[in-house]
């Protein structure tokens, strides 16, 4: 049987060791940033003070059969105003929803909060995460080519997105 997956739910710090179990497995994919193996205790700092940080930085989870099934982080990267925007699923919360759950409210958070723009960063290969942006009205703003030495000493380029939410 599949486990549900609950609605997405502001994160508390009893959650951030489960963000970070999240990335630790989805992170051999080669779909995030963070490169296999992970390096827990700088995760764990970043979702724990993402947690206790005030406005207009958010942390959202979704769980699924009793654990954090996936998490959205948004968060100022700096004096712009723009929030940078991380999220990832387990691979069984994927293709159910969530995804999609989980950005509205971290878009929605944004917009109550006068945020202009979202943005993030996306290897140009994940069809996937760019679809879901693209259908929340993401669009590409620009590529970095060859910008990233991974671990394995590949070079990988990503694309730049980000959606306006207001003048
Ligand atoms: C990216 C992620 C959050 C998307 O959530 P999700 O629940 O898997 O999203 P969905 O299954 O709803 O897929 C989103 C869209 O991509 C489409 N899609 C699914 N798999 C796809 C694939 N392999 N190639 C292209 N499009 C794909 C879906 O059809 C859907 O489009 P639709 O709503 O028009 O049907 C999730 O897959 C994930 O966490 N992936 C690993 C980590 C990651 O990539 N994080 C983002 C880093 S930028």
């Amino acid at each position: 049987m599949t486990d549900e997956i609950g609605a997405p739910r502001q994160a508390t710090p009893g959650d951030v060791e489960g963000m970070v179990d999240v990335v630790a497995i989805v992170a051999p994919e080669g779909s995030l940033g963070a490169q296999h193996p992970v390096d827990r205790e700088m995760l764990r700092e970043r979702y724990g003070a993402g947690v206790a940080a005030e406005h207009p930085t958010g942390v959202w989870v979704v769980d699924v059969g009793g654990r954090v099934g996936g998490f959205a982080l948004v968060f100022p990267p700096g004096p712009t105003g723009v929030l940078d925007l991380a999220m990832a699923l387990l691979p069984e919360a994927r293709g159910r929803g969530a995804g999609r759950a989980l950005l509205d409210t971290a878009l929605a958070h944004a917009r109550a909060n006068d945020v202009h723009k979202v943005e993030l960063e996306a290897w140009v290969d994940n069809a996937r995460a760019i679809a879901l942006y693209t259908a929340a009205g993401f669009v590409v703003e620009g590529v970095r080519r060859d910008h990233y030495r991974r671990r394995d000493g590949s070079l990988r380029s990503t694309l730049l997105m980000a959606v306006h939410l207001a003048d």
